[in-house]
């Protein structure tokens, strides 16, 4: 156990399965930069306390700067006992500056609050870098809206053919969902940003360091202001790990509407061959692989949030070694959001749409309501109307007509006497769609507004 950070009151060897169990540098390495930044920050309020001199904290920071060159360029040599990142660093310091003054960097520092730090480093960082590409997705939604503001297509209520809409009016409201991702996302990066350094493993910094300077020099917001706390909430892990896997719900649906589009039976789509797969059976298969994983992997990440909120559900306070859990599902996840925002962007911004397609499956009986509506607009109250229109559809149903369209002046004003000969106007889906131009609505001058509200959102 000399080789070990903590091995000076052990005298027996651990078993070699508990190292490699223990050991978390095999997944904790792709901090290294916010690890060798934090020891960077941190030594230099060392060196404002006076416990370092000028000249050791230069040699310090040299030695740092080797190391980063070290990971970028994969030639960073891991060594039996580096359990993790943070004591992988501190080692290999001290083979390079010596372990005189390497021995120092630690001093009033944790695994505990070095390990918090890095954390929330590497998930604000992460954190940004998806919300850019979040930002990119909902332009790639919000330009291919705009160039086809004019195609309509049925809008569903239980997957039954329900009102005409815009397909630009499916496209925002997707977009919607996704900036409100985007406006979320903002809310947990700046709680992530809180800095937990200079806590020590829990109970607080014996030389008095300043806490403030420390945060302000690794870029973060402010200090949490509990020690206890600081080491142990791992809050921004839950937060993140929840906003992925809404966002990720959100994605299988989007995913599920274009699955269903895209069918033959639908038409309404066709998949870019760069994110569609064949089969290696049937010749004639296109398959929409790229939305069915889109479609899966929200189960993966949803796994990650349910599988940490229960490794740490019941630890007790501070520091447990239960808290190491937090980075595989972490990591996993953000990596699945990751390219999952990168495939959707793909998806949405080559596919093919048929415009025909889409027109053709409107039909006559998605203007029931209008037909109602037209009535409301005579002085019917709508409970009536309804019934009317309900009724309407009855008899072109039992007179085997190809809709409600079909029916004749006569059969109309038998059903009701106030239908008029204006009551053919009502058959007419741009009609339809454009009547709806209240604010959310599928008319033209509605859905621009949306795209204008949601490109402000990620502007
Ligand atoms: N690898 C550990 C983790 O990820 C670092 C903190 C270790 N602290 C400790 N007291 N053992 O949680």
């Amino acid at each position: 156990s000399e080789n070990k950070l903590w091995g000076g009151r052990f005298t027996g060897a651990t078993d070699p399965l508990m190292d490699l169990y223990n050991a978390s540098l095999p997944y904790d390495k792709i901090m290294y930069d916010a690890d060798l930044t934090g020891t960077k920050v941190y030594t230099a309020g060392l060196q404002k306390l006076g416990l370092l001199t000028q000249e050791e904290l230069t040699a310090i920071h040299e030695g740092l700067e080797v190391i980063r060159k070290e990971w970028q360029e994969g030639k960073f040599v891991e060594k039996p006992g580096d359990e993790d990142i943070h004591t992988a660093n501190e080692r290999r310091l001290g083979e390079i500056i010596g372990k005189g003054i390497a021995g120092k960097v630690h001093t009033g520092r944790s695994r505990n609050d070095q390990v918090a730090t890095d954390m929330r480093i590497f998930v604000r960082e992460t954190l940004l870098d998806l919300s850019n590409k979040l930002q990119q997705f909902i332009l790639a939604i919000v330009n291919r809206a705009e160039s086809e503001i004019d195609v309509l297509m049925p809008g569903y209520t239980h997957l039954q053919r329900a009102q005409p809409i815009r397909w630009a009016h499916w496209l925002s409201s997707y977009g919607t969902y996704f900036t409100e991702d985007y406006k979320r996302l903002q809310e947990i990066i700046a709680r992530v940003n809180q800095s937990p350094l200079g806590s020590g493993a829990l109970a607080g910094h014996p030389y008095g360091i300043d806490r403030e300077f420390l945060a302000q020099g690794l870029g973060f917001q402010g200090v949490i202001g509990n020690s206890l706390t600081a080491v142990s909430d791992r809050d921004f892990v839950v937060e993140t790990l929840f906003w992925s896997t809404l966002f990720m719900n959100h994605i299988s649906r989007f995913a599920e509407d274009l699955i269903i589009y895209s069918t033959a039976e639908f038409g309404f789509i066709k998949l870019a061959d760069a994110y569609s797969t064949g089969s290696s059976l049937m010749p004639q298969k296109k398959n929409p692989d790229s939305l069915e994983l889109l479609r899966g992997k929200s189960g993966r990440v949803f796994g990650s949030l349910s599988g940490f909120l229960m490794s740490i559900k019941s630890i007790p306070s501070t520091y447990n070694k239960d808290m190491q859990e937090d980075k595989e599902p972490l990591f996993d996840a953000m990596t699945t959001v990751e390219h999952s925002i990168l495939i959707a962007t793909g998806v949405i911004s080559t596919l093919s749409i048929n415009k025909e397609k889409m027109e053709q499956a409107l039909t006559m009986d998605m203007l029931a309501t209008d037909l109602a509506d037209y009535l409301v607009r005579k002085g019917v109250p709508f409970r009536e109307t309804h019934h009317i229109s309900g009724e309407c559809v009855r008899v072109a149903e039992e007179q085997n007509l190809s809709g409600i369209d079909k029916l004749t002046l006569d059969q109309f004003k038998q059903i009701d006497a106030r239908f008029g000969d204006d009551v053919v106007d009502v058959f007419d889906f741009e009609v339809s769609v454009e009547r709806r131009d209240a604010i959310g609505g599928t008319a033209k001058s509605a859905v621009y507004k949306q795209l204008e509200s949601l490109k402000k959102v990620v502007s």
